[in-house]
């Protein structure tokens, strides 16, 4: 049987990049898209490094706010590879800062990657997993998906609507054989926290921050055991329960640690 294939955006940083090498390891063929050519091309070095067996690696210089860039990836995939069975819509960008003091150009380019992106991503991929007989769209979304957070309004606001989405397409996609999975994600090492748009990094929390490497796990491993909602820290469970009982108080401390 052919490898399956798996099609990563945001692949040459952090959580996308740590998914690329651990579906690279799990046998997939990988399809990296992200804008820096050099750290794709890097990745691609160290996953031909890998030991055998281990899935090929197809970099893709793009950026997923431009419908025609994401769709030139999944046919490029297609020509490669044959086939696509899995995309993983991760490309994204933070944004700190009050509503109303944020440039209208950071809240575009956050809007453009997190909303944009992510419709791009699932548009362009799904005819080609229809083709494939099936496949899975994993969502890179956020914990402050269900907390909607002060000082990171445009940002949990833009995850709360691929959160959305992922809930309504799943209905639609179904009788396609295609799953849809939504990664609810919590605090993570990369380097998200300093490329953050607006007024930049946020305080360090007291809980220790996951690893991409925890995250891509994740992701093969639902890959293999299709799951709806993935929340990967107990401290995050705990937080979305509270949440569910206290929504305003967990708005608050979300503020605070925003502000
Ligand atoms: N780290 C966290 O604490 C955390 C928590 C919850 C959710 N998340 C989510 O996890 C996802 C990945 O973030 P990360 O933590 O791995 O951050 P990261 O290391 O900054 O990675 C972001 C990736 O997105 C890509 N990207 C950004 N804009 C793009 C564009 N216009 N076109 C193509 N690619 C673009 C970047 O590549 P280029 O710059 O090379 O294009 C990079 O590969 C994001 O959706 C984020 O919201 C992260």
């Amino acid at each position: 049987m052919s490898r399956k294939v798996v099609l990563i955006t945001g692949a040459s940083s952090g959580i996308g990049r740590a998914a690329a090498l651990a579906f690279a390891v799990a046998d997939y063929h990988v399809v990296g898209v992200a804008r820096r050519q050099e750290r794709l091309a890097e990745l691609a070095e160290q996953i031909a490094a890998l030991p055998a067996p281990h899935g090929d690696f197809l970099p893709i210089t793009g950026n997923v706010t431009q419908a025609n860039d994401v769709e030139t990836a999944v046919a490029q995939a297609l020509e490669r590879f044959g086939r696509l069975d899995i995309v993983i819509a991760n490309a994204g960008v933070g944004l700190r800062g009050e509503l109303v003091a944020t440039s209208w150009q950071d809240i575009e380019t956050l809007l453009h990657v997190n909303i944009d992106g992510v419709l791009h991503a699932i548009r362009a991929a799904v005819p080609a997993m229809q083709r494939s007989g099936g496949g899975h769209i994993m969502i890179v979304s956020s914990v402050l998906a269900a907390i909607p957070s002060p000082y990171s309004a445009c940002y949990s606001a833009s995850k709360a609507f691929i959160s959305s989405l992922a809930r309504s397409i799943r209905v639609e996609l179904a009788p396609h054989s295609i799953h849809v999975s939504d990664f609810l994600v919590g605090r993570t090492e990369t380097e998200f926290n300093q490329k953050r748009l607006g007024k930049g990094e946020r305080k360090d929390s007291r809980i220790p921050n996951m690893q991409p490497e925890q995250v891509a796990a994740a992701m093969v491993n639902c890959a293999r055991r299709p799951r709806n909602t993935v929340v990967l820290r107990w401290f995050d469970r705990l937080l979305l329960l509270a949440n569910h009982f206290f929504p305003n108080l967990l708005t608050y401390l979300a503020g605070r640690q925003y502000r």
